[in-house]
């Protein structure tokens, strides 16, 4: 199955019971890839950020399952200063920063490798030979199998790659990304901090290059079908009427949910939807989006609106 479950408010707001209910059911369901980070949720008062890997680290050590299932965590946003809920104290992408930050997050996740390790954020102060070179250090030693970055521009996903192409260093080859259906207004500022939206430039990019996206914030916090949820200001254009319309169209044609269409629609561009889940029927809803095949004349039809 080509979705990776988020995992944000495991061992927090979804308790262990419930935490090892949803990963159970994934697992079941033929889910392996999991997305986490080391600091997990640092910005709700009285948490640290250590509880997402913890809580995946005790399940795995439960159910004894480490080899089956694909792990991905990230290193740069945790904050050094304890209680800090803001990115102002952000440990960054420094090398040592680096080499720090693997090691707590295996003892979290109770592995010795990661199969995935993102640069949660682009860190400027840092070079990014050294952020690099950091990196290439933790693939050679097993301590992570591939690497991607999180929240990245384009033009400096490509220097990235290109720095590591001169150097023969390990390439990023994994982008991560706030992508859904709907577009955003150009110029639209997002209230989440840390945050970076897909554009048309990233997702060209990712076609000429055959860098994978893991896309996140798919269902946009449930806003497609819940009332409690209202889509944000940032969707506040003519085109999001037609496409709302028209994926409510194509759920109909398909006996299937407008969540289900939009991470079909995610799929069938090769990428990798992220899904967020602190039910079991909101996870069933995901898997369900893994039956559905959208043919070309669908595929086009929600390509079309703009
Ligand atoms: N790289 C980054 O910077 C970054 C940033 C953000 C997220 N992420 C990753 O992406 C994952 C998902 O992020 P997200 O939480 O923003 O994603 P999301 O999928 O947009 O939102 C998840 C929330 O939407 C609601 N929901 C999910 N499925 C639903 C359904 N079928 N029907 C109705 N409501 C539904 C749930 O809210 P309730 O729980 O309130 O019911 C759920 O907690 C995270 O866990 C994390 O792994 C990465």
């Amino acid at each position: 199955m080509d979705i990776a479950l988020g995992t944000i408010p495991f061992g927090t707001t979804v308790d262990e019971k419930d935490t090892f209910a949803i990963l159970d059911r994934f697992a079941e369901a033929g889910g392996r890839m999991l997305d986490t980070a080391n600091n997990y949720p640092f910005w709700v008062p009285g948490r640290t950020g250590d509880e997402s890997e913890l809580a995946i680290g005790a399940w795995l050590a439960a159910r004894g399952n480490r080899d089956q299932m694909y792990l991905s965590t990230k290193v740069g946003a945790r904050p050094t200063v304890p209680g800090d809920t803001t990115l102002d104290s952000a440990e960054g992408l420094s090398a040592v920063a680096i080499r720090t930050a693997i090691e707590g997050s295996l003892r979290r996740l109770g592995t010795d490798h990661a199969d995935l390790y993102w640069a949660h954020i682009d860190d400027r102060s840092v070079p990014l030979e050294e952020t690099l070179g950091a990196f290439d250090e933790l693939v050679k030693a097993g301590k992570t199998r591939a690497i991607g970055a999180s929240n990245l521009h384009s033009w400096r996903l490509e220097r990235a790659r290109n720095i590591s192409a001169a150097n023969g260093l390990t390439p990023y080859t994994h982008l991560q990304l706030r992508h859904t259906y709907l577009r955003p207004r150009p110029n639209a500022v997002i209230p989440e901090t840390g945050h970076t939206l897909t554009t048309d430039e990233h997702l060209d990019y990712l076609a000429d290059t055959g860098v994978t996206l893991w896309a996140y914030n798919t269902l946009m916090f449930g806003a497609y079908t819940r009332e409690d949820r209202p889509i944000q200001e940032i969707y506040d254009h003519p085109g999001t009427t037609r496409r709302l319309e028209t994926l409510r169209q194509v759920a109909r044609e398909l006996g299937a949910t407008t969540n289900q269409v939009v991470l079909a629609w995610l799929l069938a561009d090769g990428h990798v939807p992220i899904v967020g889940v602190s039910s079991l029927a909101q996870l069933e809803e995901a898997i369900g989006a893994t039956r559905i095949k959208l043919d070309d004349e669908l595929k086009s039809r929600l390509d079309g609106v703009s």
